[in-house]
C-alpha cells in the first residue's frame, strides 16, 4: 500500500517513534510505500513531501520534535482546502494517510474521512486530554520534565525561605499540573477544573509556615481560573488558526496576589516549551512505538476512520468522530487523592 504520514498541531517527544514504527512495519512486513507531508496539514495543502524510508527514519526513536516538523494549519479556515487535500492526497495514489495529532488535527481528519479518504489517527499530545484514550503519548516526557522541575526548584525556594510558583501547560486539563504536582510534592496544585480559591490557597501556605517549613511549592496549571479574572490568562488576544489563546502568565499573577496577601517573598517560573522538548521517556518511545505498529495494522484491516488508543493495558481502537468530542478532563478521583495530600485548613 502507499502511505502518507504527518504530524500536526504543537509537537511532542514520540512523535518519531510512531512514524519509525509505522515504516518499519508497514516496509518490512507488508511491502508499504510511505510518503510524509511537511509541517502538518500545511504539507497537504502545498503539496511539500519528504521520502520516509528505512533510511530517512533511521536512529530518530530518541529524538524529540518531528522530522516531519508540524504546524497549527486548520484545513477549515482554507478557502477549498479540503477540495486541495483531497486532490493532493490522490495526485500521491495514496491507499490511506496517517494523522498523528490532538484533538484539533484529528477534527481535519474527520472531515476527509467524510469526503472518501482513508484516515487513521494516533493520540498525540502533552495535554493527554483526547477522550477515548488512557494516555497520549509525550504526556509522560512532558510530567518527567515537570516533575524534575519542581524536584530542582525545592531546594532553592527552601534556601531563600520563598514560595515558588510553578507555571505548567496543560490548556484546559490539569493532567500536567495534577501529575507532577504530586509526584513532585508540591504544596498546593491548581488544576482548570477547579476554579482558584486564593482565600484556601493562602490558608495553606499560613499552615505550612506556622507548622515550621517556610517554603513552598505551588503547581498551576496554565489554563487554571484565577477568580475575578474573566476566562484564562492569555499572552495578548491572539487566537490559533482551531481559535485558542495563547496560554500563559497565570504563574506571574499568582505569585503577585500570594506575596502581596501573605508578605512571603514569593518566585514564578513558567516552564513553558521546555516540557515539549527533548528525548521521550521509555514509557513514551514504548507507548508511541506500539501506536505506530497498530496504525499499520489497522490500515492493512481496512479499518479505516478510527483512532488508535490504549485502553488499560491494551491497544485498540475507537471511531475518530469520539476522540474529538469531548475534551478529557481531571476527574474525581485524582482530586481526592490531591485533597488527601493537604492539610484541612480552616476557614477564617
Ligand atoms: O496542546 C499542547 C500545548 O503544549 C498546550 O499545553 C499549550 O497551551 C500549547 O500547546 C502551546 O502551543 P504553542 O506551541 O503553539 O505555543
Amino acid at each position: 500500500m502507499r502511505i502518507g504520514m504527518l504530524t500536526g498541531g504543537g509537537d511532542c517527544p514520540g512523535l518519531n517513534a510512531v512514524i519509525r514504527a509505522a515504516v518499519r512495519k508497514g516496509i518490512w512486513h507488508h511491502g508499504d510505500e510511505f510518503i510524509g507531508f511537511m509541517e502538518g496539514w500545511r504539507g497537504v495543502l502545498d503539496d511539500r513531501t519528504m521520502p520516509l524510508d528505512l533510511e530517512t527514519t533511521s536512529g530518530i526513536l530518541q529524538k524529540g520534535g518531528t522530522i516531519l516538523r508540524s504546524s497549527r494549519t486548520n484545513v477549515k479556515k482554507v478557502e477549498g482546502g479540503f477540495e486541495r487535500c483531497v486532490a493532493v492526497l490522490k495526485s500521491h495514489k495514496l491507499d490511506a494517510l496517517i494523522a498523528m495529532g490532538g484533538d484539533d488535527t484529528q477534527s481535519i481528519s474527520v472531515e476527509l474521512s467524510k469526503r472518501g479518504v482513508n484516515c487513521v489517527g494516533v493520540p498525540k499530545t502533552i495535554d493527554n486530554d483526547l477522550s477515548g484514550t488512557d494516555a497520549c503519548f509525550g504526556f509522560d516526557t512532558a510530567v518527567t520534565i515537570a516533575t524534575e522541575a519542581v524536584d530542582r526548584l525545592h531546594s532553592t525556594t527552601e534556601a531563600h525561605s520563598r514560595v515558588q510558583v510553578v507555571e505548567v501547560m496543560g490548556r484546559d486539563a490539569g493532567w500536567i499540573a495534577i501529575t507532577a504536582g504530586i509526584a513532585g510534592g508540591a504544596d498546593v496544585t491548581l488544576v482548570p477544573e477547579v476554579p482558584i480559591d486564593i482565600d484556601e490557597v493562602v490558608r495553606l501556605l499560613k499552615a505550612r509556615w506556622e507548622s515550621g517549613k517556610r517554603f513552598a511549592i505551588v503547581v498551576v496549571s496554565e489554563g487554571a481560573k484565577m477568580p475575578h479574572i474573566q476566562g484564562q490568562v492569555a499572552l495578548g488576544d491572539k487566537l490559533d488558526a482551531f481559535g485558542h489563546v495563547r496560554l500563559s502568565g497565570i504563574g506571574q499573577m499568582l505569585s503577585e496576589e500570594i506575596e502581596r496577601r501573605t508578605g512571603y517573598e514569593t518566585r514564578s517560573v513558567n516552564l513553558g516549551h521546555t516540557q515539549r522538548g527533548g528525548t521521550p521517556t521509555a514509557f513514551d518511545r514504548m507507548l508511541a512505538t506500539r501506536y505506530g505498529v497498530a496504525a499499520i495494522d489497522l490500515v492493512h484491516a481496512g479499518r479505516f476512520g478510527r483512532l488508535v488508543v490504549l485502553k488499560g493495558s491494551e491497544i485498540s481502537d475507537i471511531p475518530l468522530e469520539d476522540a474529538i468530542a469531548k475534551t478529557r478532563t481531571v476527574g474525581e478521583d485524582l482530586l481526592e487523592v490531591l485533597r488527601g495530600l493537604q492539610p484541612p485548613v480552616k476557614q477564617l
